[in-house]
């Protein structure tokens, strides 16, 4: 069965690239990505903090049709938050996706669900679109909790936002044991638990907003693997960690529709 939303394909660039090694990346991803790609889908990239000034002035002055992506914000509007960066700063900078709850966010720097419900709403507020992430850990999997873990994020990361809301946003769905593990879930599975995060948009937003919703899989695509997890039904992207570090694999996981499967 075909559907209306139109694929993502993210990179998250993480903590790597500094400003020059940015500009560079994304002059030669300009040339590796054709028109018919962006025609087809929609690609965002979202560098570090340091680095989104001159990729934005990059994609407006070459008019290349990037969305400009971030890996994190704060709550806040402003205020007296010692290195924070505001959803607000981010809009003037022509941001339009932001990565709400990455497991790294979470895991690393404690983020609790609550607080990436604050993120999510405030990113709303400032016109830009989440991407949530949700996923759970090898063990969480192995005792067969993997759905309970992501409904359970699923419910709290979109608390208080409207279902019109949801039906605009980006959920990543992204396995921990899968990320920069160079191990990805199989498609199959892959499939399964994208199927219960609409599932889950659908008991709380209905289902228009599950049908409109975005689902993007993140963990160790590649440009080997993503044909097939983009042919799943449930899959409409892909938030892509180290394979986004270099333009030509990049640009092969753009171009997954001409990989055979
Ligand atoms: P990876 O990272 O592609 O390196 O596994 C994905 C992510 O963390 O979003």
């Amino acid at each position: 069965m075909t559907n209306n939303r139109r694929p993502l394909i993210s990179g998250n660039w993480k903590m790597n690239l500094n400003h020059f090694e940015a500009l560079k990346m994304v002059q030669e991803l300009s040339y590796e990505v054709t028109r018919d790609d962006v025609d087809a889908l929609d690609i965002s990239i979202h560098p570090p903090f340091t680095d989104l000034r001159t990729v934005q002035t990059t994609l407006d002055s070459d008019k290349i049709p990037f969305f400009l992506g971030a890996q994190h914000c704060h709550s806040e509007k402003s205020g007296a938050f010692t290195g924070e960066v505001s959803p607000a700063m981010l809009a003037k900078l022509g941001v339009r996706y932001v990565i709400a709850g990455h497991s790294e966010r979470r895991e690393i720097f404690g983020e609790s669900d609550e607080l990436i419900n604050a993120k999510v709403r405030a990113i709303l507020a400032h016109d830009m679109t989440p991407i949530l992430c949700v996923g759970e850990t090898l063990e969480e999997r192995q005792a067969g909790e993997a759905e309970a873990k992501v409904q359970a994020q699923l419910k709290a990361g979109l608390a208080r936002v409207k279902a019109e809301q949801v039906a605009e946003l980006v959920i990543a769905y992204e396995p921990i044991w899968a990320i920069g593990t160079g191990q990805t879930a199989s498609a199959e599975d892959a499939q399964t638990m994208c199927a219960v995060v609409r599932s889950v948009v659908a008991d709380k937003s209905g289902s228009d907003a599950a049908e409109a919703v975005r689902v993007q899989y993140g963990g160790s695509v590649k440009p080997t693997n993503a044909a097939e997890l983009m042919s799943q039904p449930d899959i409409d992207g892909a938030l892509v960690g180290g394979a986004s570090l270099e333009a030509s694999s990049f640009a092969r996981i753009v171009q997954y529709r001409l990989h055979d499967l």
